[in-house]
């Protein structure tokens, strides 16, 4: 049986805010979801140890939605004692992010960030391309990236992207792919990355790209749907997550949390669950894991 986790990061992802929280197309509230989101990580990551946003933080870049990012997830983070790394997507705008959200740096240059949490370096990469919906970064970049992975800390380091390097499922969105795979590759090669955590496509998957796991979380503002009908791509009110990553020095494991609240019944109840974690570690085996024998009492 594994010990807690290391470190623990809520993985929130294209939360599409607009200004004054309007409602995105006029028909999803997505100020509302990311609400609901905070107030369940709050339950499911009270162990986190950073709080990550990979892109799409703003629908349309305005400065309003971002100091409303800020208005519900911060609280949060200080509640929890976790920083929360920003990370820039196609639908954000730098100078008013970084104004807003009170970045470092010029207003055009990328948002690019390393932070460090229980011996894991989390770097930021902004793969967002002004003007343009892809995914791409600049020979800086590159080199600033190299610079930021060097003298791994103990337990390594998560990179964050919104654009995943991978291939997309939809082929309209595989337009919209990281277009400088092999640039990154190159700066990977010999670094001690060990997962990448992207949005954009808004559905939970992962992958692997140049032998780093590649996990996706899902959006809090609306998900893709990829069984809607063809060539349209489809948007659903429906399916919000953000993730769990727990990181231990030997392996990191993924969680999906559904960001909205739903009915839920208690699979296993409260006083079971006291009992088992009361009995002595030996017990506990026995008393959760072992199946009533067949005839037996
Ligand atoms: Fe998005
Ligand atoms: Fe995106």
């Amino acid at each position: 049986m594994h010990p807690d986790p290391s470190v623990v990061i809520a993985h929130v992802s294209d939360t599409h805010l607009l200004a004054g929280g309007a409602p995105l197309a006029g028909l999803v509230d997505t100020a509302s979801h990311l609400r609901d989101a905070a107030a369940r990580l709050r339950v499911a990551a009270a162990d986190a140890d950073a709080i990550v946003v990979s892109g799409d933080v703003a629908d349309l870049g305005e400065p309003e939605a971002y100091a409303l990012a800020r208005e519900i997830l911060e609280p949060v983070a200080a509640e929890l004692g976790a920083p929360i790394v920003w990370t820039a997507g196609n639908h954000d705008e730098r100078p008013a992010m970084r104004a807003a959200l009170g970045l470092p740096g010029e207003p055009l240059d990328p948002i690019d960030a390393v932070v460090e949490v229980g011996g894991v370096r989390i770097v930021a990469l902004d793969s967002s391309m002004p003007g343009w919906h892809h995914g791409a970064f600049d020979d800086g970049q590159a080199e600033w990236l190299e610079a930021a992975l060097a003298d791994p800390p103990p337990l390594g380091s998560v990179l964050v992207m919104h654009h995943p390097p991978l291939p997309y499922r939809t082929r309209l969105m595989r337009l919209l792919e990281f277009r400088d795979e092999r640039r990154l590759a190159e700066v990977l090669d010999g670094a001690d990355v060990r997962a990448i955590l992207s949005g954009h496509l808004h559905v939970g998957g992962s992958g692997t790209f140049a032998e780093v796991p590649v996990v996706l979380a899902g959006a809090t503002s609306y998900a893709d749907d990829l069984a809607g009908p063809p060539p349209a791509m489809h948007g659903i009110d429906a399916t919000q997550s953000f993730n769990l990553v727990e990181i231990y020095p030997d392996a990191i494991a993924h969680s999906v949390v559904p960001a909205l609240p739903h009915e839920s019944r208690e699979t296993v109840p409260a006083a079971l669950a006291r009992a088992v974690d009361a009995l002595p570690p030996a017990e506990r085996l026995d008393r959760f894991s072992r199946k009533p024998v067949a005839g037996g009492d």
